[in-house]
Formats: structure tokens, C-alpha cells, sequence
């Protein structure tokens, strides 16, 4: 197979991350036999400072012509005086946009070697395996009007039948690729939109009688998130609320230095990025976990190239450091020895 990856290092530990991870991709690919074409662009605080914008239409007509666009993280201390339109996260939110990325994909998976990082208890935490699925680009953070009144002011939630329908579709198909179960989440006791959402889910079941469907409640999930996790297989839901449940639902696991995302549209064509941000504090140490990057080329993989059995691999080499006893400092606890970004990502290309 022969395809054409967009690289957006960004900033702070975004280039640490990003060369790991792009590494390994060239790995997977000589070991299979494909042939990945990089092309480099700029986004976030290196595109304000290199063209005076978030995202320059060169990185735009990069991404256009790319099968998939692989991302680090954006922003820092550099640029948060900057306006609005001059911030980096400016331009996360226009690329989305721009692509009509509207499905963003979280799973969060227990990974038995890192249990003990995280606030859970381990009985808890222990076979977790979910994917949040959040509707990326309409709901509250793009609704009109939004604006300050006289005495007030006002922010405005909307979402046509067609948003929800796509959205609740894909989590559909992939609620049938996992464990066939999916959780709806809404607020259809009080919100006119959520009654529009639980209809649409209602609905679109017929189509996928294998699929078993539960409807809950927002502020009953923010609970049983963290009461038991392990219950959840696919949770779909629309922005604001999947942008709290998926901060929530990333400390089950204990680090963001793990967790990957995926932020699709209907095809095949998708943006892959870690969790966490740009931790300008330990940029430039070479000590930044490339794990959640690494774990999101695998998502690359399998979701916008189909290549199961690619991204299983790069799993199982993650997986296989870590039961081997080897962290970087975000992990380590007493006793471990502690590796810097590039002696750990070696240690996954040796894995593979
Ligand atoms: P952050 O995720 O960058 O860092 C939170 C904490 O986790 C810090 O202690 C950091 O050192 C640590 N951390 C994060 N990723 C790590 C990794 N791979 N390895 C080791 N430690 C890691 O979030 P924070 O501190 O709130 O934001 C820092 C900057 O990142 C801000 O400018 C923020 O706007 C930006 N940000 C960007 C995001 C993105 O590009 N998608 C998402 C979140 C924040
Ligand atoms: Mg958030």
C-alpha cells in the first residue's frame, strides 16, 4: 500500500512525540511492505510565528492532498497573550472545521503495567475498555447567537437532524466492530437538542438490530464513568458533553502520556493526535512519553488505511515495553528505571 501522511509537529513536546512516533510508522511500514509519504507542515504557535496564523492555507493544501493527517500538540506560554485569532488552538478548531471532522474518537483501554497510576482502585480499573465518541463540530461551541447582552449573556445550542444522524451512525458501525454495545448520552429530561438526539438513536437502531443500545442520563454517566467503567463498550454523545465525560474518562487509566484520538468525518480521511498537550514545561528534555502518539499512528492506521493488523501490532509493542518494565519519567514509579523518549521508542521498534 502506498499512501500520503500529513506531519504536524506543532509545539513544546509536540516534534519529541512526533519524531517517535513517525519513526515507528516507518518501521510498521518497511516490516509490511508499505510506503508512506511524509510531507511536513506547520500549525498551532510555529505557524503563528512562521506565517502569522494558526493554519496557513500552505498546511491546509498539505492536508488536502494527504490520505491522513498526523498531529502533535499546540500551543504554550509564547502565544497566550496573542487574540483570538492569532492562538494556537485557533488552529486545532479550524482544521477540524475545515475538514468537517465531526466524530472524534477516545478510547481509553486499561493497560495492566500502568494500573497502579491511576486514582481508581485496580478491581475498578482493571478491564476498562471503551471509546468515547463525541460530536466534533456543531452544539454549543458553535451556535449562534453567542454573545454578551446588557445584563447577561448568551451561548446557543444547536444541532440539525443530519449532525446527529451522522454522528450517531458512526458510532453505530463502530459499536458493531467492538463489543456490539452502545451508550447514548444525553440530557432529554431538560434540553430540546438531547430529545432530537435519543429520537435519532431510537431510530437508527432498527437499522443495526445487533447493536445493543442504553440511553443515560449526562450527569448519571459523569458517575458510573468512574464507578464502573468496565460497563462501557462505545459511548456517543454530543460536544460539550463528550468534551467533559472524555477529560473524565482519560484518568482511568492514570495518564494522558497514553491515550490517543482520532478525529474522522465519513471516509476514510482523519486526523490523529495524543490526548495531552504541548507540556511546554518538559519540552526540549527528551523526556516527553510518546506513547499516546505512537498509539494514535496505530489509530491511523486501522481507521483511515484499514490496516488492522498493522495497528494491532504496534499495540501489542506498546503493550510489551510496558510489561517489560520500561517507563519514561511520567510513569516510573520507585524502582523503575527511567527512559528518555527516544531509548523508550526504541525499545517499541525493537519490540516490532
Ligand atoms: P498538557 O497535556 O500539555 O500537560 C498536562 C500535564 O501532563 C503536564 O504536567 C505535562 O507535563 C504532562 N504531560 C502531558 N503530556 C505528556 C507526555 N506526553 N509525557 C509526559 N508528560 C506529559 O496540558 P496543559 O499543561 O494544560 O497545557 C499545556 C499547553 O498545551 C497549553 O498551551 C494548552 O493550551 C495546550 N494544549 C493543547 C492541546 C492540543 O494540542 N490538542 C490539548 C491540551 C492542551
Ligand atoms: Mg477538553
Amino acid at each position: 500500500m502506498e499512501k500520503k501522511i500529513t506531519v504536524l509537529p506543532g509545539d513544546g513536546i509536540g516534534p519529541e512525540v512526533i519524531a517517535s512516533a513517525v519513526e515507528v510508522l516507518q518501521v510498521v511500514g518497511k516490516r509490511f511492505n508499505h510506503t508512506f509519504h511524509l510531507a511536513y507542515g506547520a500549525i498551532g504557535g510555529a505557524a503563528i510565528d512562521q506565517y502569522n496564523n494558526p493554519l496557513p492555507d500552505e498546511t491546509i493544501s498539505l492536508c488536502e492532498q494527504s490520505d491522513a493527517v498526523l498531529l502533535g500538540a499546540v500551543g504554550g506560554p509564547k502565544w497566550d497573550q496573542n487574540t483570538p485569532e492569532l492562538r494556537p488552538e485557533k488552529g486545532l478548531l479550524r482544521i477540524r472545521k475545515h475538514f468537517d471532522l465531526f466524530a472524534n474518537l477516545r478510547p481509553v483501554m486499561a493497560i495492566p503495567s500502568l494500573l497502579g497510576a491511576s486514582p481508581l482502585k485496580k478491581e475498578v480499573a482493571e478491564n476498562v475498555d471503551l471509546m468515547i465518541v463525541r460530536e466534533l463540530t456543531g452544539g454549543v461551541y458553535f451556535g449562534e447567537p453567542r454573545m454578551r447582552t446588557d445584563d447577561g449573556a448568551i451561548d446557543t445550542t444547536v444541532y440539525s437532524r443530519k449532525e446527529v444522524e451522522r454522528i450517531v451512525e458512526n458510532a453505530f458501525h463502530l459499536a458493531r466492530l467492538r463489543k456490539g454495545r452502545l451508550c447514548s448520552v444525553d440530557k432529554a429530561n431538560v434540553l430540546e437538542t438531547s430529545r432530537l438526539w435519543r429520537e435519532v438513536v431510537e431510530e437508527m437502531k432498527k437499522r443495526f438490530p445487533d447493536v445493543q443500545v442504553e440511553h443515560h442520563l449526562v450527569d448519571s454517566v459523569a458517575m458510573k464513568l468512574i464507578t464502573n467503567p468496565s460497563h462501557f463498550d462505545v459511548v456517543v454523545t454530543e460536544n460539550m458533553f463528550g468534551d467533559i465525560l472524555s477529560d473524565e474518562a482519560s484518568v482511568i487509566t492514570g495518564s494522558l502520556g497514553v491515550l490517543p484520538s482520532a478525529s474522522i468525518r465519513g471516509d476514510n480521511f482523519g486526523l490523529y493526535e495524543p490526548v495531552h498537550g504541548s507540556a511546554p514545561e518538559i519540552a526540549g528534555q527528551g523526556v516527553a512519553n510518546p506513547a499516546a502518539t505512537i498509539l494514535s499512528v496505530a489509530m491511523l492506521l486501522k481507521y483511515s488505511f484499514g490496516l488492522k493488523e498493522e495497528a494491532a501490532e504496534i499495540e501489542r509493542a506498546v503493550n510489551a515495553v510496558f510489561e517489560d518494565g520500561y517507563f519514561t519519567a511520567d510513569l516510573a514509579r520507585d524502582g523503575d528505571r527511567v527512559l528518555t523518549t527516544s531509548e523508550w521508542t526504541n525499545k517499541v521498534i525493537n519490540e516490532i
